[in-house]
């Protein structure tokens, strides 16, 4: 038996096309791994950057964001919004010495789901090679350094 590292990702989806385009996936058969938790939102404009933040500093080794195609937002542009968030949230990560690769921006309609699955087996793939965050190890919740950080107990007296 090999110990290989499966990652756990959260999957925010749009309830007007990537909740569906999953939904449609499972109702035909079309396989995906089982590592992405999906939570639903009514608009992908409604992902606040603090949620995906959350997400990772609660134990997500990566986060999966969807909605529906330029163009076709139900709430009329918020999916620009989500864009321009998702680039920010990347430099940011990046910032805090995180691999802005974990978080992931996908458009998928409703008529998408084998497009969906297949996205959502790359990103597993993509987030199992960068391993494990581990982000409680990583910051603190006030973002010190945490106290039992092997650096600082080898401090000698
Ligand atoms: S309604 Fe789907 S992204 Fe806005």
């Amino acid at each position: 038996m090999t110990d290989k590292f499966e990652p756990t990702i959260i999957g925010f989806t749009c309830n007007w096309c990537s909740y569906r385009a999953a939904d449609l996936a499972g109702t035909a058969r079309v396989k995906y791994p089982p590592n992405i938790r999906l939570i639903r939102l009514m608009c992908s404009g409604r992902l606040d950057p603090t949620f995906v933040l959350k997400a990772l500093s609660k134990g997500a080794d990566g986060v999966m964001i969807t909605g529906c195609h330029p163009g076709e937002c139900h709430y009329l542009e918020q999916n620009y919004k989500t864009m321009k968030r998702y680039l920010l949230l990347k430099k940011t990560l990046a910032q805090m010495g995180v691999e802005p690769e974990r978080v992931q921006l996908v458009w998928a309609s409703a008529a998408e789901g084998v497009k969906l699955a297949k996205e959502i087996t790359r990103i597993v793939e993509e987030i199992r090679e960068l391993g494990p965050l581990d982000w409680p190890s990583i910051f603190s919740e006030n973002g010190e350094v945490p106290i039992h950080d092997a650096a600082v107990e080898e401090v000698p007296a």
